[in-house]
């Protein structure tokens, strides 16, 4: 079949800018897709602190972007950092220049994301005027980027050039829809997402970007087909499961992988041993490099547990934080890295203090090179890897910690459901510790359940064996997309034909 013509629009592409999954998604996920042949232009934002970071690229035009009486001026730089695949990258730097640290949580982010969804289209007409280029999909992530299909649907839709192009939009995260929290929206300006969105500067922060991704782009999925489901429900859906009930018929759900370049204890260059499953003694040599520079007793028979998370109550902290006096008298060790919500962070290091022996918590800061190392010795150094989030789209921690043999403690939620099998003694089959009930009784039940589990060494190896033979590269879901994606083609032609 014919390679496809693709765009992926994302707030954040790792390596360049990473706050969470969505950063590894949006690159590992166009990586792939080029691998495959297929022809990949990536759109993002060029941030401040990308100006110390050496990217080759190349200027390739400029265009402007009107917001009241305010003309935004932007620049398109190009890099290449592989065949079939091509980063641009959005300039302005009175929008994104100036951010140094965080991509997100300004009080203008309605309007630097109005302008950036805006430029996708300037982008996609000087690609035709250059090379008379048509993208076949326009892939938008999250809620950063759910205003592309609205203006490409309703600006575009019946333009000759573009007839085939079709739109989707992923749903990494629902409850962030908009600038600020969409629950807090006074009643009289939430957006009902109808007609184009506004371009009055004052009024732009009311607009929910999620609800007109979903309105408006021809299909839309989500990161996991538990979360698909999920999402279609009031307990989950955010205030939009209304909206997504209507369209049904177009939402899916597709697991993410992860980059098993990147993230592969025979290669990773972080951890002190390298090891894979026929070799898992060179993972409590890991295991014991980390007890030392953690501050905890290096001692293989009590059982590590990994964290490696942001702090933050959807992660489930609120739940560890209250089984936490419980948790101290089992015999085990407990080591958290991460940032996140500073109240959690006080609670952890305050516990950390208390009981010295038992937990250890680090919060470097996210994206810097002693977080990447840190958390890979976690993964390859811990026996478990605790992830009891209260939701979860789809998690990419767990799948890290499958493969290198941490075994997860989850609850049955989204993505976490879709990827680990609750260890069942009497056959011996699983890759984790699964509980269903989000409560500090049942997270206590699954911890017991691995911790008695542990003493058996000769078990915990064949559990080990089996997590690190489960399979989430990104080929499978990638191949996943591009089923997707002529499945969009075949509803927008549909939806055009019907009209
Ligand atoms: C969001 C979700 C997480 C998912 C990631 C990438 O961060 O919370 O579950 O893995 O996006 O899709």
């Amino acid at each position: 079949m014919k390679p496809l013509n693709l765009i992926s629009v994302s707030a954040e592409v790792s390596p360049y800018s990473k706050s969470g999954g969505l950063g590894d998604v949006a690159a590992a996920l166009p990586k792939t897709l080029a691998k495959f042949g297929h022809r990949v232009i990536v759109v993002t934002p060029f941030y401040g602190f990308m100006k110390n970071q050496e990217i080759p690229q190349e200027d390739i035009g400029e265009g402007k972007v009107q917001v009241g009486d305010h003309s935004y001026t932007l620049k398109f730089k190009v890099s290449r950092p592989r065949e079939h695949l091509e980063v641009y990258f959005v300039c302005n730097d009175e929008l994104f220049g100036h951010y140094q640290v965080y991509m997100y949580g300004h009080t203008n982010d309605a309007v630097r994301f109005y302008v950036f969804d805006r430029a996708v289209l300037v982008l996609i007409d000087l690609l035709y005027e250059r090379q008379r280029w048509v993208p076949d999909i326009i892939h938008c992530h999250d809620w950063h980027t759910g205003l592309t299909p609205n203006f490409w649907s309703l600006e575009r839709g019946r333009d000759e050039r573009f007839v085939k192009t079709s739109t989707l939009f992923t749903i990494h995260n629902l409850p962030f829809q908009m600038q600020g929290n969409w629950w807090d929206v006074p009643e009289d300006k939430r957006d009902d997402g109808r007609g184009l969105p506004t371009d009055d500067p004052r009024a732009i922060r009311w607009l929910n970007f999620t609800r007109r991704g979903i309105m408006y782009a021809d299909a839309i999925n989500t990161v996991s087909v538990r979360y698909a489901k999920e999402i279609l429900t009031p307990e989950f859906g955010q205030g939009l499961d209304r909206l997504l009930r209507r369209r049904e018929k177009d939402v899916f759900g597709i697991i993410n992988g992860i980059d098993y370049a990147v993230y592969n204890p025979q290669f990773d260059p972080h951890i002190w041993r390298r090891y894979d499953w026929n070799s898992l003694d060179r993972k409590h040599k890991n295991k014991r490099e980390l007890q030392k520079i953690v501050g905890l007793e290096q001692s293989n028979d009590i059982p590590l547990v990994g964290l490696v998370h942001r702090l933050t109550e959807q992660k489930g902290f609120e739940l560890i934080k209250q089984a936490l006096p419980v948790l101290m008298r089992l015999s085990l060790q407990m080591l958290i890295v991460g940032t996140g919500e500073r109240d959690y962070i006080a609670a952890f290091k305050k516990a950390a203090k208390k009981y010295p022996k038992k937990i250890s918590i680090f919060t470097p800061p996210i994206g810097s090179d002693i977080n990447d190392e840190l958390s890979a010795r976690v993964y390859a150094g811990s026996d478990m890897f605790l992830m009891p989030s209260r939701y979860e789209p789809c998690g990419i921690s767990q799948l890290i910690s499958l493969r290198y043999g941490s075994i997860p403690i989850v609850h049955e939620t989204g993505g976490l459901s879709d990827t680990v099998v609750d260890f069942d003694p009497r056959t011996g089959n699983g890759t984790g510790f699964v509980f269903s009930r989000y409560t500090v009784e049942d997270l206590l039940i699954a911890m017991v359940r691995a911790l008695e589990t542990y003493k058996y060494p000769q078990i915990w190896e064949h559990l080990t064996w089996q997590a690190m033979q489960e399979s989430y590269s990104w080929d499978i879901p990638a191949e996943k997309y591009v089923q997707l994606y002529r499945r969009t083609l075949r509803i927008h032609e549909q939806l055009r034909t019907t009209g």
